[in-house]
């Protein structure tokens, strides 16, 4: 009996650290489980707060790093980055059709409204938008979505027919974000 007890401790020693290891990686997954849960309802629970909470949550959502922003100023920072990362798409599309041939001037001066609207206000967000955020002059920052609000505002009525959806979501997104932001002031 005792030596059985000595013999089967060594042999269990291996069976312990491997349990032990199933527990340390399980909670592991359960604790990136519970981030990503909490992330997830994060960013339903803020975007309830604004007035278009579907373009709010799919926009932030089209991002992997918001499901795991611990905080409202962790989502705002990332749909901070977001204006400028859609917003270049829109730039792209906009130049695409700005170079387009056969187009009367007066096309092409109202696509290259657009995209300067955009470009603008891009821009702006990034280099004058993110570091107002970071150093917590949220006030400041929201100023600049507002311009970039009413830049892609004025695009809507320039009538590119072929910005227009893109158009609709950047303007709701930007007062979504605005409200999200102001939500830290
Ligand atoms: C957009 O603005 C940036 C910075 O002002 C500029 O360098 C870039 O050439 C512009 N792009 C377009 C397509 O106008």
């Amino acid at each position: 009996m005792g030596i059985k007890n000595v013999v089967s401790l060594p042999l269990c020693l291996p069976m312990i650290s491997i349990v032990l290891f199933c527990v340390l990686i399980s909670t592991q997954h359960c604790a990136a489980a519970t981030a990503n849960q909490n992330g997830e309802s994060l960013i339903k629970k803020t975007c309830k707060q604004t007035e278009f909470p579907d373009v709010c949550s799919s926009t932030l959502e089209s991002d992997p790093r918001s499901s795991n922003a611990v905080d409202v100023r962790g989502l705002s920072r990332i749909g901070l980055e977001l204006v400028f990362t859609k917003g270049e798409e829109t730039v792209k599309v906009a130049h695409d059709l700005v170079i387009q041939i056969g187009i009367g001037y007066d096309t092409w001066a109202r696509r290259a409204g657009c995209m300067s609207s955009y470009n603008l206000s891009i821009h702006n967000v990034k280099e004058k938008g993110l570091p107002n955020f970071d150093a917590k002059r949220y006030k400041d920052a929201y100023q600049i979505l507002e311009n970039a609000w009413t830049e892609i505002h004025y695009c809507s009525t320039l009538n590119v027919p072929e910005l227009a959806e893109r158009n609709t979501i950047m303007t709701k997104f930007l007062t979504a974000l605005k409200t999200i932001l102001h939500l830290l002031f």
